[in-house]
């Protein structure tokens, strides 16, 4: 028998118990900083020492940080679901909780990029990318994220994804940037879709199950529903 397909669309909530910020929340990283300085390649080509340092910075906090409950338990529901991540965190907390397959569509701060051939990807050994960083064409390397105003190339990826789907759930994320945001609208009819989010998010037109609460806490319990449901 097929496992059934489950598809976890995740944001900065769920890292938020591991000590990241999330952007949009009170306190938030939109909060401190202004986008246009900091995440939009008109900024980079203005300043590219300011958007390294503030990569720099994020980057340093995800070395620090580590998966929580939420994480582990996404994880380890791959033993009784197909379980894709499609995620617009930058950090690797989803891997590093046992997550197997995992789609940033946002890119992924432990890597770097040639800005002359964007398909040359990089790791990162550690926290600092710095002006003079170069690639190995011997051009400046950039942050490997997808930036405002940017396209987001795993876009057709991710949409196949949720319309393989059995089971949707959304974790963590406002749900107020696109396109990753009209994902949830990919889902087929019969597909139910939870969210596990303490506050409030929108979904014109998707019908869902609200189990309001933090991550942590809230995806172990929507773990175990779906065990006792589908397995
Ligand atoms: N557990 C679960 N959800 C939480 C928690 C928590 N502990 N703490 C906060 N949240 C929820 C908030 O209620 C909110 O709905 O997480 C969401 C965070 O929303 P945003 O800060 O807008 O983050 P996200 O949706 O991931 O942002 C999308 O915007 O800034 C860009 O590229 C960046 O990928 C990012 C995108």
């Amino acid at each position: 028998m097929e496992r059934p397909r489950l598809v976890i669309l995740s944001g900065a909530g769920v890292s938020a118990e591991s000590g990241i910020r999330t952007f949009r929340d009170s306190d938030g990283l939109w909060d401190q900083y202004r986008i246009e300085d900091v995440a939009t390649p008109q900024a980079f080509g203005r300043d590219p020492a300011l958007v390294l340092h503030f990569y720099d910075l994020r980057r340093t906090q995800v070395l620090n940080a580590r998966p929580n409950a939420a994480h582990e338990a996404i994880a380890a529901l791959e033993d009784n679901f197909t379980v894709d991540v499609v995620t617009q965190n930058i950090d690797d907390l989803h891997e590093r909780a046992g997550s197997s397959r995992v789609l940033h569509l946002h890119g992924e701060i432990r890597k770097a990029r040639s800005t002359r051939d964007p398909a040359l990807v990089v790791d990162l050994p550690g926290a600092h990318l710095g002006l003079g960083d170069l690639c190995p064409l011997g051009s400046q390397l950039r942050p490997h994220i997808v930036w405002f105003g940017e396209e987001v190339p795993l876009m057709p990826r991710a949409a196949s994804l949720v319309e393989q789907a059995d089971v949707l759930v959304v974790v963590g994320t406002s749900l107020q940037v696109y396109p990753a945001a009209g994902l949830v609208h990919h889902a087929p009819p019969h597909c139910p879709v939870h969210l596990v989010d303490p506050g409030d998010v929108h979904m014109p037109g998707v019908r869902f199950n609200h189990w309001k609460e933090k991550a942590g806490e809230g995806m172990p319990k929507l773990a175990a529903f779906l065990r006792a449901t589908y397995a």
